[in-house]
């Protein structure tokens, strides 16, 4: 037998007990002989607050730290709205991504095709959709110095933020995307502001001297605003983006909703280790937490990225997603996914469901 392989849990708050709980059931059905898979749950965002006045406990890291990858819920609830910043619950996001250097980001949206009717826009603009962003999550206004308020020389109070990035942040993102693109369509588009931004003129010029080393791939430029129009005019010109941090924040947030559910999307954060955090994209969604109605997919389908790339378990990631598709194919739909009238399921149903397909499959 294998050395046990240890799994970071750590569900935050909201929906994220729910979801991950229907996840870790998914990851222990794939668990065996060869593949022993161990869990650790540790609390952390308003979780970690309320055990140990701190979104991120020095004990939660340590448990991430002795593990192979990390499996996230969700953080925040409007009652830690008031806290101070250090406080707040998505500082505990915030701080493992800068802890382990979590720089990639992968953002996949694809449009499953029996949910082609729930996105926003019509069918035919989204069907087979398949775009992947690849956001930098380490860097840019997220996390460069000096930052604060201060009162300026005119003796007004003024709030400011510094956008920066350095040749090598930008080398290493840019390299993960064309790689990324290199096993899909090889298409790459690289988001700026380079018209205005000195910041982001400099990331297209690093861009495109990376793309000297990857002439397989094409590679393309867009200024933010117009790919935020393009992605509801003709998403379906995209294979990948890449962008920065804040840039990325927005469009993957627009890309997800093109698939009609934010509740199907899942995401990975890795380092140069392939050391990765895996969440979501949804929320913590406090309206519906508890109530047993979140959908567990794209926590279950986080799972399965978190196989396929800090276990490069792939083949039994295959499985998961697979397992996916087939309750999709039968019907199953929670809430968030469901024609208006139709009937819909819960969160342990889903994931019920998702066990029974993986059993047969
Ligand atoms: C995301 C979230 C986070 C971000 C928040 C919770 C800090 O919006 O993962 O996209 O802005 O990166
Ligand atoms: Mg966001």
């Amino acid at each position: 037998m294998s050395e046990p392989v240890r799994i970071a849990v750590l569900p935050g708050d909201g929906i994220g007990p729910e979801t991950t709980a229907e996840a870790v059931r998914v990851l222990q059905a794939v668990s065996g002989a060869s593949l022993p898979l161990v869990f650790e749950t540790a609390p952390v965002g308003g979780a970690g607050y309320d055990a140990d006045g701190d979104p991120l406990p020095a004990h939660t890291l340590a448990v991430c730290e002795r593990s192979a990858a990390i499996l996230f819920g969700s953080v925040g609830a409007p009652r830690y709205d008031t806290l101070p910043r250090a406080s707040r619950p998505e500082q505990g996001l915030l701080r493992l991504r800068k802890h382990f250097d979590l720089f990639a980001n992968l953002r996949p949206a694809i449009v499953y095709p029996e949910l082609a009717g729930a996105s926003t826009l019509k069918p035919e603009v989204v069907a087979g959709l398949d775009i992947l962003i690849v956001r930098e999550l380490t860097s840019d206004i997220y996390f460069g110095q000096p930052r604060g308020v201060r009162v300026n020389e005119a003796g007004e109070r003024e709030g400011f933020d510094t956008m920066r990035y350095t040749e090598g942040e930008i080398r290493r993102i840019a390299v993960t995307a064309f790689e990324a693109a290199a096993k899909r369509q090889r298409r790459v588009c690289s988001v700026d502001k380079a018209n205005v931004l000195e910041t982001t003129q400099f990331w297209r010029d690093v861009v495109t001297d990376v793309h000297k080393q990857f002439p397989a791939v094409e590679l393309s430029h867009m200024y933010v605003d117009n790919a935020a129009m393009q992605l509801v005019r003709a998403p379906k010109q995209f294979d990948v983006i890449v962008t920065g941090n804040m840039f990325g924040d927005i469009l993957s947030d627009e890309a997800s909703m093109l698939t009609g559910s934010i509740g199907m999307l899942p995401s990975a954060s890795l380092n140069a280790e392939r050391f990765g955090l895996y969440e979501p994209i949804h929320g913590s969604a406090p309206d519906i937490a508890g109530k047993g109605v979140a959908n567990p997919l794209a926590t279950i389908l986080s799972a399965a990225m978190l196989l396929r790339h800090s276990l490069d378990q792939q083949a039994a990631a295959a499985r998961i997603e697979a397992a996916v598709r087939r309750v999709l194919a039968q019907g199953l739909r929670t809430a968030d996914i469901a024609a208006p009238g139709a009937r819909t399921v819960g969160t342990r149903e889903m994931g019920d469901a998702v066990l029974a397909a993986l059993a047969t499959g």
